[in-house]
């Protein structure tokens, strides 16, 4: 099925929250319906972003706020315009786990940075490519630390208060953005969550 325009599609919500499990499950099903899409993430879908990822999620040494963030940015410049853009211009459903909501979400609402000046960040390193829909996953903090289990990363393992921090930070830039954020209930099974996946793609897309 020929789309009129590609989609730009992003997941976002705490690690644990479900993204790459729905994902993939959307990534098929919209596959299985003749749509070509793009499944890809942040951080690390290039191969710059690759060494990047590497060093956010495991460098062992202290790491400040602002070199994190721009490790971030550096990584969705990269992805925003070799992948995503082009992708785009092919009218593919781009699929993304992570974007620009997870850095306001983290080291804006999370970590306390400045939002006014995260979002200049962003815009300069996308060149402004928005998303034209997010899903939000959101879910109760202990629920999603319990899912993770034992094997977290560095970012994984921050205390439970900034967990509660970046879920608020979420559903707050949900309530910002209604038209584009799509607050999905993400405390229930996998095959609930995906039903109401599926229905707001399939309004959106028109599908
Ligand atoms: N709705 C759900 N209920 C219970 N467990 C889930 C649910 N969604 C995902 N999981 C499990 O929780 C863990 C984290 O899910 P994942 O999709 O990797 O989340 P994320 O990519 O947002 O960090 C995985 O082990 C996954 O199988
Ligand atoms: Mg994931």
């Amino acid at each position: 099925m020929e789309l009129k325009k590609g989609y730009f599609i992003t997941f976002e919500g705490a690690d644990g929250c479900g993204k790459t499990t729905q994902i993939e499950l959307l990534n098929n099903f919209l596959n299985q319906k003749g749509i070509e899409t793009l499944m890809t993430l942040e951080p690390g879908a290039t191969d710059l972003g690759k060494n990047l990822r590497q060093i956010l999620l495991h460098y062992e040494k202290p790491v400040s706020d602002e070199a994190e963030m721009f490790m971030y940015l550096a990584d969705r410049a990269q992805h925003a315009q070799m992948i995503i853009k082009p992708a785009l211009d092919e009218k593919k459903v781009v699929l993304c786990d992570r974007y620009i909501d997870s850095t306001v979400a983290y080291q804006g609402y999370g970590r306390d940075g400045n939002i006014e000046q995260i979002n200049i960040l962003n815009k300069i390193a996308t060149k402004g490519l928005k998303s034209d829909l997010t899903l939000l996953f959101d879910v109760e903090s202990e629920i999603a630390q319990n899912r993770l289990g034992k094997t977290k990363d560095r970012l994984e393992s921050q205390g439970m208060e900034f967990h509660k921090k970046v879920r608020n930070g979420y559903l707050e830039l949900a309530k910002q953005n209604p038209q584009r954020i799509k607050v999905i209930n993400a405390n229930r099974t996998i095959d609930e969550v995906f039903l109401n996946v599926k229905n707001v793609i399939g309004e959106f897309l028109n599908i």
